[in-house]
């Protein structure tokens, strides 16, 4: 980074303008719109300079420039049509380092203006140190759509409410409080210019915060992409006060966590022990008394195979607030990242999911002759460890031998590695591949339609 972004404060200030033609005039547009005091210096001004002097606005001295114009300025735009006037400008005020500009001359320049986003006094400023104004004018675009034209109204609202927010309000509070403030009915009200309201809204947050009160959202954060999160997980990441995440959740995605927001890594503990379910729940309960916004953040989507059910009875039970958001679960994810549409009208009718954990016994009980039935597909969650089993258990229920099967490694993310075999060959496949979890099991001839339809990822195949 060759720029510093800085905002100058040009409140009473004197600005200097060495130039008067339509390059000054435009650059004089904004200068005017703050509080500087601005001098013209140039032998001719154009319609608009001339306008804009005769009502006051500015000071224009129809000269020459002189090098002591430049003495106590806070800032200088050379803008004559002389190159060569420009760059003795430019010399005299990095001599007294006095930042100044130059128009169409950015090497001559100390300070360059950027493209802006104007919600005064909200402003948005994209610079590119000068290397791609088309990049610049991209991003205004963009911004410009996101932000509401009454932004700058809700800034002037805060400024003035702020004061009574801070003699009110815990310090630790406030935050919430102007946060529910910008998300609820306060600034729409500010917006659609009815304060009175929009005091009332202010009034009944910092209420509100005063006796906090705490709130849950299990989220399902998808199978790792963080573009695979769904916008409101992204919202109330960005909200929380306290983040409980699961080992699947890899660190792209909690980049877009609260920087603020406390991280408990749950599953994992010193020693690679993951915390006990019941643990996890009373966390969850004891931050949410403490009034906190807790995310409960479980990698694809919390209600499959996701022990989202255990957390949330046991936050009913104990009367705290919740909600949850679903994810992209690993079979969806792996279905569209390896090619494998889940159902397809002349293969697959319904889908089935399982999982292959065994049970603390060692037991693996599926109904394998439900699985092994033709015309449907079967996805084996945590599948891995028993794939041996489970496919002799099938074969032994009646499934085909050449029935198609395919395993997917970290499905959706740039890693993605799929085996795909059969039911008599894919544990020897897998096993020669080196697989690891995370990884999906997929089985049913939809599995045949990813020589067709593969677009993505790393392929092994027997
Ligand atoms: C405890 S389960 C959690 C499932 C999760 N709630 C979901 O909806 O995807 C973990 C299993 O999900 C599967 N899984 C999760 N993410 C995966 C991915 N990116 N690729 C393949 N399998 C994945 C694996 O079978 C892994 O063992």
């Amino acid at each position: 980074m060759r720029y510093y972004p800085v905002f100058l404060d040009f409140d009473d200030a004197d600005v200097l303008v060495v130039g008067g033609g339509e390059i000054a005039a435009r650059k004089l547009r904004l200068i005017l719109r703050t509080g500087a005091r601005v001098l013209v210096v140039a032998p001719e001004v154009c319609d608009e300079v001339r306008a804009m002097a005769a009502q006051g606005q500015l000071a224009w001295q129809p000269r020459r420039f002189a090098d002591d114009d430049i003495d106590r300025q806070r800032y200088i735009v050379a803008a004559t049509a002389d190159a060569a006037v420009n760059r003795h400008v430019a010399l005299l005020a990095r001599g007294q380092n006095i930042p100044v500009n130059v128009v169409d001359d950015p090497d001559a320049c100390t300070a360059i203006t950027p493209a802006i986003v104007d919600r005064d006094p909200v402003l948005v400023a994209i610079g590119t140190e000068g290397t791609a104004p088309v990049i610049a004018r991209r991003l205004r675009e963009r911004i410009e759509a996101l932000l509401s034209p009454g932004l700058g109204a809700v800034a002037r609202f805060i400024r003035d409410h702020r004061e009574r927010v801070k003699t009110n309000v815990p310090e630790a509070q406030r935050r919430r409080v102007w946060e529910q403030f910008l998300d609820g009915a306060g600034a729409a009200a500010v917006e659609a210019g009815d304060v009175s309201e929009a005091i009332d809204a202010l009034q009944a947050a910092s209420r509100q915060a005063e006796a906090p009160t705490g709130h849950v959202a299990l989220v399902g954060a998808g199978p790792g992409a963080p573009d695979l999160l769904t916008l409101r997980a992204v919202r109330l990441m960005q909200d929380a006060d306290v983040v409980l995440h699961d080992r699947l959740v890899p660190a792209p995605v909690m980049e877009l966590v609260r920087r603020d927001a406390e991280r408990i890594n749950v599953g994992k503990q010193q020693g690679r022990h993951p915390v006990p379910q019941e643990r996890i729940n009373q966390l969850l309960i004891e931050h949410a008394r403490a009034g906190k916004r807790v995310v409960r953040l479980k990698g694809g989507d919390p209600f499959i195979f996701g022990r989202g059910g255990e957390e949330i009875t046991d936050l009913a039970a104990a009367g705290v607030s919740f909600e949850v958001v679903p994810g992209v679960t690993a079979a969806n994810a792996c279905s569209a990242y390896a090619g494998i549409p889940l159902t397809h009208r002349d293969h697959a009718q319904s889908v089935i999911f399982v999982t292959g954990h065994r049970k603390a016994d060692g037991d693996l009980t599926l109904p394998w002759e439900t699985l092994a039935r033709p015309a449907q597909t079967v996805v084996i969650y945590m599948g891995l460890g028993s794939l041996g089993e489970s496919m002799q258990a099938l074969i032994a229920a009646g499934c085909p031998k050449h029935r198609p099967v395919a395993v997917v490694q970290d499905g959706g993310l740039p890693g993605q590695v799929v085996v795909t075999g059969q039911v008599q060959t894919i544990a020897s496949q897998v096993e020669d591949a080196g697989l690891r979890s995370p990884a999906l099991v997929l089985l049913g001839d939809v599995v045949r339609l990813r020589d067709k339809l593969a677009w993505f990822g790393k392929q092994v195949r027997a």
